[in-house]
């Protein structure tokens, strides 16, 4: 881990935010490279949920939350985390998160914290005017349904998808990137006839895995976990957590829950006329019915809810720490690289002239960037530094799977040079076939 978070500060990947006031706990800035990541992660998650399906729409919600959504949901009396303090030292700890230096003092008895984020709305703070900045995205998800349903005509199964801001008042915020206050999350509340729900839920965690395998991580380092008892969030029938091997122990990575139809039941008016299954609290403020009407049947339909939630800063960890490579090369040097995939690389591809001062191999390396970049397949960047192998290795650690490098040859006979991140072989060929080379290869 340490080796990994040096890296992502010394090449502007992840930095500690607020750090020039000391910073605050549990809180990161993405760099230069790490808003590049985290948005390729993002773009692959919403190409494979929303454009590579025919049954899934996108959404893109407000963060701050009417309370009356997640008193309904459930958060504001169950969104809790058994909280202890150390009578010796004074600082406070989840209760299963105690360290060892605390953990034979005087403890007191643990008590219920909620982990949401409270915030005055409007000028007035009388306490009368408030909204939570949102624990999950779900919920408006769940608060939009009969409108995307209205906007769209959308029958069973389909799914409203959405990636964005979560906040959560964690007691502990640890591991880096992993266990943070404000984060991200992709969340996909996929609805579905009741009676189908297991089907799909198992179907939904087999999809889950593959679409991670597919981001470079390695399938025996995902297992399985059935999540039971007291873990099992409120609204939850069953849960499996697709758990990952971070660097500081096996952990969850992305949920995949079937809700029933305890969120949109929950969220509902005229409950006593709907067919809800799940344990729900009464709701006299809701003016929206959120069923659907069954085209055989003309019966409302509380649909059941199949949930996978993933997080981004987990996700951006776990490429990480699967890319992150020391190998030993044949004259017995070390070299760093970052494996990612081509599709979530930073940096596509780096342009480097030969020589720093010469008008004619920058131009000619500017052209060309421009040039590929027009391909609209991400960042190019021209490495202007004179100096080929600093080059190479910054752009092995950053993960820039191809670096082209102009030279003499190049003004002569438009003969370039393509040097491959991963076996550092080095190609040469003509300048005019680059941008096919560049679309067949990113588009593989
Ligand atoms: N809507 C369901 C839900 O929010 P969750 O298991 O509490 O379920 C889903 O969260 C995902 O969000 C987790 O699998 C994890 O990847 C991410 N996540 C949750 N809490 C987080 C935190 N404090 N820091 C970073 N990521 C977090």
């Amino acid at each position: 881990m340490e080796d990994l978070v040096a890296l992502c500060k010394r090449r502007g990947f992840i930095f500690q935010s607020n750090e020039i006031y000391g910073g605050l706990q549990g809180l990161y800035d993405y760099g230069p490279l790490g808003v590049e990541l985290k948005n390729n992660l993002k773009s692959s998650w919403w190409a494979s949920m929303v454009y590579d399906r025919d049954d899934v729409e996108g959404l893109d919600t407000s963060i701050l939350t009417h309370p009356d959504v997640l008193k309904y949901s459930g958060h504001e009396d169950t969104f809790t985390d058994p909280l202890v303090d150390c009578k010796s030292c004074g600082l406070r700890f989840r209760q299963d998160q105690v360290p060892d230096h605390c953990k034979g003092e005087d403890l007191t008895e643990p008590r219920d914290f909620n982990l949401m984020f409270k915030t005055n709305v409007g000028p007035v703070d009388d306490g009368s005017s408030y909204a939570y900045l949102r624990p999950e995205t779900a919920q408006q998800i769940f608060t939009n349904f009969k409108n995307v349903v209205d906007s769209t005509s959308r029958t069973l199964p389909f799914g409203i998808a959405q990636i964005g801001k979560a906040f959560r008042n964690e007691i502990t915020p640890r591991n880096f990137i992993f266990r943070v206050r404000e984060f991200e999350q992709m969340e996909l509340e996929f609805f579905v006839k009741p009676g189908t729900d297991d089907e799909w839920h198992e179907n939904w965690v087999k999809l889950r895995k593959e679409w991670w395998v597919a981001q470079g991580i390695e399938s025996s380092k995902i297992t399985y976990l059935n999540v039971t008892g007291d873990d099992l969030s409120h609204y939850s029938k069953s849960t499996i957590d697709l758990m990952y091997e971070f660097p500081h122990g096996l952990e969850e990575l992305e949920g995949i829950a079937n809700r029933t139809d305890f969120d949109l039941g929950s969220h509902s008016k005229n409950q006593d006329e709907l067919n809800i299954t799940a344990n729900i609290k009464t709701n006299k403020s809701s003016t929206a019915k959120l069923a659907i009407q069954d085209i055989e049947t003309k019966k409302w339909v509380v649909p059941y809810v199949i949930e996978p939630s993933a997080g981004v800063d987990r996700g951006v960890l776990a490429i990480l720490n699967e890319a992150f490579k020391t190998e030993r090369l044949a004259d017995g040097k070390e070299r760093i690289v970052l494996s990612l995939k081509p599709h979530l690389a930073p940096i596509k591809a780096a342009v480097i002239p030969l020589k720093r001062n010469n008008d004619d191999l920058v131009n000619m390396a500017k052209n060309l960037k421009s040039q590929l970049q027009k391909l609209g397949l991400g960042r190019v960047v021209v490495e202007n530094t004179g100096n080929i192998g600093k080059s190479y290795r910054k752009h092995d650690e950053i993960g820039t799977p191809i670096c082209i490098t102009i030279d003499f040859d190049s003004l002569e006979k438009n003969i370039i040079t393509i040097r491959d991140r991963d076996s550092m072989e080095q190609t040469k060929t003509n300048i005019d076939k680059v941008s096919d080379f560049f679309i067949t290869y990113f588009r593989k």
